[in-house]
């Protein structure tokens, strides 16, 4: 348990809910606060929740906010509330109702939560995130995405399908924005330290990036409802036991690019150090030509849905 750690999730929904389970449930932080549109709901949710924390020992508290000043004191904050996905829609289909949402939340929580890391969670997420540094005034390395550690953790997946060993060695890296066009990098991921491209045919290595780029779809499909939200949530939840814990561990988030990769006032995924304050550092990954030129691809799909908010006026300034 890390003592007088408060962890706030804006938008009580699947994922939300999710990433509240599993912190309580862990024990990682000693406080959640939930918020929500529907208070009840969220009431209902945080009591609930509080039980499974007795009943796994830990007991956290878990709490409603009732008012935007409950958020104050919190290390970390999740932003999970907007509308998900539908079938047959892309994330880029929620820009501009989601940035709407952020902007309403943001007004009210941002004075309370300056001190705070800020988690967004929502789609499409690299556009939100820009939204989240422009409407919070927080730091841009106090706001970070949750989506590498999905869209790796689903590579992995897929790897450990594919070959049917390696538990516990497998090793995926996705870079890039989480978009249709995300980087997976069979160059950076391995088995105990052995390339993928030693261990499978190139035809292999294609399904497996093929797979990773559609699994948010592939679910959305099954789904019919909604999209995923259990391997976002323990995704989410990742970054928020490394930002409390200060680990200093390394992951793909994403972040707002400044000068990092030659891009400048874009948000992308790419490794980074978390710690208490959020983003340590960003490390700079060699690219060979193909790969760089899939990242830029996909860094320019990012530069596009944040030019289309400006394009609708949605920004008071002007594109810096
Ligand atoms: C996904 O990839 C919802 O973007 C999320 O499933």
């Amino acid at each position: 348990m890390n003592k007088n750690k408060r962890v706030g999730i804006i938008g009580a929904g699947h994922v939300g809910s999710t990433v509240a389970f599993i912190l309580a449930t862990q024990g990682i932080c000693q406080e959640i606060i939930i918020k929500d549109l529907n208070l009840d709901t969220a009431r209902g949710i945080a009591l609930d929740m509080g039980h499974a924390a007795s009943a796994t020992k830990t007991h956290t508290i878990v709490r409603v906010a009732n008012e935007p000043s409950d958020l104050r004191g919190c290390d970390v904050v999740v932003f999970c509330a907007g509308s998900p996905r539908q079938p047959g829609m892309s994330r880029d289909d929620l820009l501009l109702a989601n940035a709407k949402v952020i902007r309403t939340v943001l007004s009210e929580v941002k004075p309370y939560i300056q001190e705070s890391v800020l988690v967004m969670v929502s789609n499409p997420l690299d556009a939100m995130v820009y939204t989240a540094i422009k409407e919070s005034g927080l730091s841009p390395l106090q706001v970070l995405g949750m989506a590498g550690i999905l869209d790796s953790a689903r590579m992995a997946s897929f790897i450990f399908e594919k070959l049917g060993y390696g538990s516990d060695q497998i090793v995926a890296s996705v870079m890039g924005g989480h978009g249709d066009d995300m980087v997976p990098l069979p160059r950076y991921s391995n088995v105990a330290g052995v390339p993928i491209t030693e261990l499978l045919e190139p035809q292999e290595i294609e399904e497996i990036i093929h797979r990773t780029r559609n699994a948010g779809a592939e679910i959305v499909g099954y789904l019919k409802k909604g999209s995923a939200y259990f391997a976002p949530a323990k995704s989410t939840a990742i970054m928020v036991e490394a930002i409390l814990k200060n680990s200093h561990q390394v992951f793909p988030c994403s972040v707002l690019l400044q000068g990092e990769y030659g891009y400048s006032d874009v948000v992308g995924g790419v490794p980074v150090k978390l710690g208490s304050r959020g983003v340590c550092e960003i490390i700079e990954l060699e690219l060979l030509h193909e790969e760089r030129e899939r990242f830029d691809q996909s860094i320019q799909s990012v530069k596009s849905l944040i030019d289309a908010l400006y394009h609708h006026a949605f920004f008071v300034s002007s594109r810096p």
